[in-house]
């Protein structure tokens, strides 16, 4: 007899998750079913509940990062046998459909979105990895053209993918993330260390040992009036090629840091969270990130693993754990609507 699988369900935007039984979903091909044993608050979730963005179908699960054993492997998938411990992204975003949704007991992932989670690493730890690993993968590799939302393009910025190899070969090149401290922050830091390119992040000043960890070779507080000048001169003394910013917070303020900054170093690119700045210099290439693309692929099959394993791939910022139960998701999507700073909210199941 199949277990009772129980989800977190939206029924309407602005309404508190209600908790009830949910059908038992099924790996079809290429797909996995995890049974859940973490899931990850991101703020995407909080503008869906709030709003119902990307809800195709009502009553709504969503819910991006999930982290579990495999439950049931549907057909065409070699890598996962029922029993693995696993972390996945889900894609209920594009899907729509309730089963890809993370808040729930039991989640569809596609095969080609998870990888074995390490025994040494706790599911609460591994959970805050997915959403923000393609997040930032997509952010630092996407080389085609698309766009995140109608008329916003994608960044291009075309560099290499993470390499395994224990020392990371430089490639000559500099990158500023804005934001360093947020989960898609430090995980865009992490994996351009792991790219060869040498970061410079801007964060509170409460979280540099973060970003330092996360692989950032300096950092610099956005509360300083000099940020700008301070992240200028850093890059310059560096004598590398600067790529742009990567902007993961995207709002007003750090806007215009950003841009100040790209005045000053003659343009770049400008990849962001959110849509960009609607009116930037002709030297400025905006795109906003769209955090599900194939370019993750192989990221996922031949990366996460062997970086977790290695400690080349670090589960930060770490996981706060807000409770266990689905009926602790409405208290996380609360406390993530009030502000987080250097850290990821948890819910075991
Ligand atoms: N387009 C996509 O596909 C996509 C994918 C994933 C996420 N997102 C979006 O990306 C954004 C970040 O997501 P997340 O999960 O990484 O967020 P998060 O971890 O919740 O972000 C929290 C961090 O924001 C930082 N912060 C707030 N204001 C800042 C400012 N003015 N300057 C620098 N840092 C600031 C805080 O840093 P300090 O405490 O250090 O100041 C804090 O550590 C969200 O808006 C999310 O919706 C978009």
């Amino acid at each position: 007899m199949s277990p009772q699988n129980r989800a977190a369900f939206l029924d309407a935007a602005g309404t508190p998750l209600r908790i009830g039984d949910a059908p038992m979903p099924t790996a079809g091909p290429g797909e996995i079913v995890i049974k859940n044993a973490a899931v990850a608050i991101n703020p995407l979730d909080c503008h869906m509940q709030d709003h119902g963005v990307f809800v195709q179908q009502w009553p709504a699960v969503f819910g991006c990062d999930v982290a579990g054993e495999v439950y049931e492997v549907g057909d065409g998938v070699q890598i996962f046998k029922k029993g693995d411990r696993v972390i996945g992204h889900t894609i209920n975003l594009v899907s729509g459909r309730p089963q890809d949704g993370g808040y729930a007991l039991y989640t569809v992932v596609p095969a080609d979105k998870a990888a074995i989670l390490p025994d040494a690493i706790a599911f609460t730890d591994g959970v805050v990895v997915p959403f923000a690993l393609e997040a930032a993968v997509c952010a630092l590799s996407v080389k085609e053209p698309g766009e995140a939302l109608p008329g916003v393009a994608i960044p291009n910025l075309g560099l290499p993918l993470p390499s395994f190899d224990g020392a990371t070969k430089p490639i000559g090149k500099v990158l500023v993330v804005n934001g360093g401290s947020s989960s898609v922050g430090s995980m865009v830091t992490q994996i351009a260390t792991a790219a060869g390119i040498h970061v410079i992040t801007i964060t509170g000043a409460h979280n540099v040992e973060l970003s330092k960890r996360c692989g950032a070779a300096q950092v610099f507080d956005h509360k300083s009036s000099s940020v700008t000048d301070e992240v200028v001169e850093a890059v310059k003394q560096t004598g590398l090629e600067f790529i742009g910013i990567f902007d993961a917070i995207a709002t007003t303020e750090p806007y215009a840091t950003d841009l100040a900054i790209l005045e000053k170093l003659g343009g770049g690119h400008l990849a962001c969270s959110h849509p960009p700045p609607t009116e930037v210099p002709e030297n400025v290439k905006a795109g906003m990130i769209f955090a599900i693309n194939d370019v993750a692929t192989t990221v996922w099959s031949e990366y996460v693993t062997r970086a977790l394993e290695t400690g080349k791939l670090l589960c930060l910022p770490p996981p706060t754990i807000v409770g266990q139960g689905l009926e602790y998701i409405n208290e996380a999507l609360a406390r993530s609507k009030a502000g987080v700073s250097g850290t990821k909210l948890v819910v075991k199941l």
